[in-house]
């Protein structure tokens, strides 16, 4: 990364690989995880990165607002962290090499910073607000494609909470752009957008830290990204995120008639 001085992005960069090391010594087994009142599931190895990564923060920064997925609440007030422990606990407790730690600070003044850290590859994607995004200290860039015809989408969904409706326009996007693929860690797909791997990402019913910093990243990659809160009434919302070129053009199709504008558009 190009500016590890910055003490935020640095402390975020420690907390995570020591998590990941945390995360290597786990044995993961696809019967022991616990089911929360919103579906989703969470472990023990959630619990334990999740504290390996506030005990390393704390420590440095202990008047900062925490927004931790398993333990602290949905706290506004900045200058705040914002984690994931493991974004894609299904596919670790499966063995399948796709999750990360999430890791952004969101400042009061100071400029915000992303981290994600996708363990298996031990790839660290980093991005500090005005610096450049990198993956181990490489710059990142987002794919050239220009129309949305050849464009590969990343996705994830809830197909407990998916409607026809949705099944339809789903298949809709699926015939107009080169191909879909679903992996199971927004925030890993969001820094493969950023390296132009995938042309962009979209996800409706995201939570605050499952994009926090994959969101960052592909902004400082030099992508867009626009998020639409959602009408369920819960706290979460849809996030697309692309190149400049079709990110219009995304937002028209993966939006059309579903929910109202939020920001970034
Ligand atoms: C999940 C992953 C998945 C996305 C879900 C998220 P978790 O996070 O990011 O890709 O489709 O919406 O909840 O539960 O593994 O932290
Ligand atoms: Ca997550
Ligand atoms: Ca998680």
């Amino acid at each position: 990364m190009r500016d590890a001085t910055y003490p935020q992005l640095w402390a975020a960069v420690r907390a995570a690989r020591k998590a990941g090391r945390t995360l290597e010594s786990v044995k993961p087994a696809a019967d022991q995880f616990q089911v929360k009142h919103n579906g989703d599931i969470v472990t023990e190895a959630d619990r334990t990165v999740e504290e390996t990564i506030l005990a390393e923060l704390s420590g440095q920064f202990p008047v900062h607002t925490v927004v931790s997925e398993e333990s602290a609440p949905e706290f506004t007030t900045k200058p705040r962290w914002i984690i994931d422990p493991i974004d894609g606990t299904t596919n670790f407790l499966n063995g399948i090499p796709h999750y990360s730690i999430s890791i952004a600070f969101e400042g009061a003044g100071e400029p915000d910073v992303g981290i994600v850290y996708h363990v298996p590859s031990e790839t660290m994607y980093t991005a500090i607000e005005g610096g450049g995004a990198y993956a181990n200290g490489q710059p990142l860039s987002l794919s050239a494609t220009t129309e949305l015809s050849e464009a590969l989408i990343v996705t994830g969904f809830d197909t407990a909470s998916m409607q026809a409706q949705e099944y339809d326009h789903f298949r809709t996007i699926l015939n107009v752009t080169q191909g879909v693929r679903r992996f199971g860690s927004a925030a890993g797909e969001l820094a493969m957008v950023a390296a132009g791997q995938f042309d962009a990402f979209f996800e409706r019913q995201l939570s605050v830290w499952d994009t926090a910093a994959g969101v960052k990243i592909v902004e400082e990659a030099g992508g867009e990204v626009t998020r639409i809160k959602a009408l369920d009434g819960k706290n979460s919302e849809m996030v697309l995120a692309s190149n400049e070129a079709i990110h219009q053009d995304l937002v028209a199709l993966v939006s059309a008639g579903t929910v109202p504008k939020m920001d970034g558009q």
